[in-house]
């Protein structure tokens, strides 16, 4: 039997209208552009408005990468979303997008992986298209984050920002997804976590206690190390050579993590797409928003090879191979 692969019709992306800059930032917290920009590359990020959420931003992303896929909502037989800000306890904000495009009937559900959302979710989209259980598979990454910035906290209140994206996977006879490689940790907890929820409760707290804690040194050395053996995993996984790469498409949370990632791989930086400075840390929303920007812009071609990977709390940490 012909071997099946999940591969990219086309992709979609959304991010919220309000732009803030490290120069609006200045104006409310003891940071400045320059400490912003030279330690994490970061310039500006988007803001959810009041009342925007998470489901709008996916739904949004995903009806643009079904418009560019040529795709109808109700060809789709599976919508996985990533996401750590969802709109809402339950449903999942799959189930809440897939009545909004009117996909109703198809399987839907969300991954927490945090800033791995994304790439979890295609990993496992793509185990469902090889095992033929689907054909066509919404895959979004989507966040608003600034829900859980505390923007009196300057350590992490200048890493953030809100966005979707979206890619329409198809079930083809050619290559598609070389490999995925989906990993975790449970045993890093504490250097990157919101602490409150429903089981634990809430605290008596601005808030009620939801604010992202992070020790930022300490997950940016795990970061760089993790993702150096990630990429040399994936690359091993898909039997080719880092020269064979057209493109590296990273977790968008640090412009020095990227750099480190991108030497690993002997790759210029001019193969390395980047959003950090426009869009900031979107999370599971930040390698789909960064692919979509490189596809419309036209530096992502097809028949490329592309090397997408994320890093985030849990820790999660995870990779996919692809021709696009
Ligand atoms: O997406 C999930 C994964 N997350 C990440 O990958 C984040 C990984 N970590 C990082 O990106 C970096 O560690 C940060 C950008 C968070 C911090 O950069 P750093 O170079 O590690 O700085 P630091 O935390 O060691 O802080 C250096 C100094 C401190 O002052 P002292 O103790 O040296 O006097 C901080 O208080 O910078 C100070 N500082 C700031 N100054 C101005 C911290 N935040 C700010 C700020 N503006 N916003």
């Amino acid at each position: 039997m012909a071997q099946i692969y999940s591969r990219i019709m086309a992709t979609g992306s959304a991010l919220p209208e309000r732009v803030l800059t490290n120069a609006d930032l200045e104006k409310f917290v003891d940071t400045s552009d320059e400490w912003i920009h030279s330690r994490t590359g970061i310039r500006q990020r988007h803001v959810a408005a009041e009342g925007e959420t998470t489901g709008d931003f996916a739904t949004l992303a995903a009806q643009r990468a079904l418009d560019a896929a040529g795709v109808k909502p109700s060809e789709l037989d599976l919508i996985i979303l990533g996401t750590t800000t969802p709109d809402i306890i339950f449903p999942s904000t799959a189930c809440l997008v897939q009545h909004r495009l009117g996909a109703n009937g198809c399987a839907a559900f969300d991954v927490n992986a945090a800033c791995s959302g994304f790439v979890y979710a295609l990993g496992i989209a793509d185990k469902f298209i090889r095992s033929g259980q689907s054909k066509k598979v919404l895959v979004i990454g989507a966040e608003t984050l600034t829900r859980m910035v505390d923007w009196t906290e300057r350590e992490t209140c200048v890493l953030f920002g809100d966005g979707a994206g979206a890619v329409v996977l198809e079930a083809s006879d050619e290559p598609g997804i070389y490999a995925t490689c989906l990993h975790a940790d449970g045993g890093h907890k504490e250097l990157l976590y919101n602490p409150v929820g429903v089981s634990v409760g809430f605290k008596d707290e601005p808030n009620h206690g939801v604010r992202i804690r992070m020790s930022g040194r300490e997950v940016f050395k795990v970061a760089v190390k993790t993702l150096d053996s990630l990429v040399e995993e994936t690359l091993a996984a898909a039997g080719m050579e880092a020269s064979q790469l057209d493109w590296l498409i990273p977790h968008q949370a640090n412009l020095r993590i990227i750099e480190a990632t991108a030497k690993r791989l002997n790759m210029p930086m001019d193969q390395v797409i980047v959003t950090v400075d426009k869009h900031a840390n979107t999370s599971s929303g930040s390698v789909p928003l960064a692919l979509d920007s490189a596809v419309r812009s036209g530096k992502v071609k097809r028949g490329q090879n592309l090397l997408l990977e994320a890093f985030g709390g849990g820790f999660t940490w995870a990779s996919a191979l692809l021709r696009y």
